[in-house]
Formats: C-alpha cells, structure tokens, sequence
C-alpha cells in the first residue's frame, strides 16, 4: 500500500519524507489555506516546492466547477511539474473532466467520494485514483471501512485500474484496516504514519539491549 501525506506543511511532508516511507503527497483547498497559502501565484509555488520535497505523485486540486475552468486550471497545474496529479471534485463536470485529461494522459485524482456508484463512475472516466473520504464517513455514523471494501470488490470484479486512495484516514487504525482490505494508497495526516512506529514493548526492549551492552562493557 501506498502511503501518501495528507497536508500542504512542508516541515511534516519532509519529515515523512525523510523517513523512507512516503510514496507521494494530496493537498486539498482547506489544507492549504491552513497553510496560509493563499492566491494562485502563491499555491503554484508552493505545489512546486512540494514536488522539490517528495518523489511521488503530488495531488493539486482545481477550484472551478465547470468542465472549461477545470480543463484550463488542471492544464496549468500538470504543466507546472511532471509529477502533479489533477485533483478534481465528483461532480459531472468533473467526470467530463477526467475522462478528458486520462484521454490526454495526465494523471488524475477524483476527489470527495461516498458511495461506490461515485467510484464507479470516476474509474469509468479512467481517473489513475479516486479519494473515498472515510473519515468523513465514520463522523456521521456511516462505516467508512465499508465502503472501502465495495469499492475494492467492485474494481477487482472488473479489473479497473484505477487506484483506491483511501482519504480522510484519521489514525493508525484507519491505516492498518485499509491495508487489510486492499487499498492500493491511503492518505492522512503525519501522526497516521509516525504513529504505526509506537509499542511499548519496542521500547522497554531496546532499553533493556542497550542496558545489558552496557554491562557487558
Ligand atoms: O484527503 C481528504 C482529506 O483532506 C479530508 O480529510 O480529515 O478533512 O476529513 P478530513
């Protein structure tokens, strides 16, 4: 399973980065506006500056509603590096979308995803991966996990290569189910990743190896 950072902070992308572990990064309007990153000139720098940071595909979402804006923002968005994937909403205009820039060849991510008629309409448009939102789910009482799984089972049914991003993933536990099932990436927030690190037996244990080196020298 890929893993993929869910934040526009550049500290916490190269953290995960430096890690070994990181396979690529999404960003979305709200994550970047935590950032303060604010008007076009200012969010295409600092997509560049993420590409500079990570090897993987980096998810720039556009922000236009229509098939004409979309086309003419994720145009400048994939041309900015190679490895910016278009992140576009579920809507129709955006399904249009997305079966014109997979057509084209750029890569392409369909965003904001809850139910699996939603995925298998992004996976017949060709999109390279579609963002279930699972956390989303799980806060109003709706199992994400689920979902999840449909989505796999679907797909597999009839081989679309299309790639479940599992999105919205809050904690370790989401990541570990998520493997479970089979999703191909998932993406959430640096203490997802960091914190697979923690037992307390890993660290009594290696307290204890270090103590008796001592002793023996
Ligand atoms: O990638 C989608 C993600 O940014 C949504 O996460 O935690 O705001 O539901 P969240």
């Amino acid at each position: 399973m890929k893993f993929f950072i869910d934040t526009a902070n550049l500290d916490e992308i190269a953290e995960a980065q430096a890690l070994g572990v990181l396979d690529g990064v999404t960003t979305n309007p709200s994550l970047m506006a935590k950032e303060g990153i604010t008007g076009s000139d200012n969010i295409l720098a600092h997509y560049k500056r993420i590409c500079e940071i990570v090897e993987g595909d980096v998810s720039a979402e556009v922000i236009s509603t229509d098939f004409e804006g979309m086309v003419k923002e994720g145009e400048a968005l994939a041309a900015l590096h190679p490895q910016i994937v278009v992140k576009l909403p579920m809507i129709a205009d955006g399904v249009k979308a997305c079966k014109y820039f997979s057509d084209k060849g750029i890569k392409t991510n369909v965003t904001l995803i809850f139910s699996s008629g939603q995925a298998l309409l992004a996976a017949k448009a060709g999109a390279t991966y579609m963002s279930p939102f699972l956390g989303r789910l799980d806060d109003i009482s709706t199992d994400g996990l689920q979902l999840i799984a449909e989505i796999r089972q679907i797909y597999d049914n009839y081989g679309f290569e299309t790639q479940i991003l599992s999105a919205s993933v809050r904690n370790t536990m989401h990541v570990i189910n998520c493997a479970k099932i089979g999703s191909d990436v998932m993406t959430g927030p640096l203490s997802s990743i960091t914190g697979l690190l923690k037992h307390p037996l890993t660290v009594s244990g290696l307290a204890k190896f270090l103590e008796d080196y001592k002793k023996g020298n």
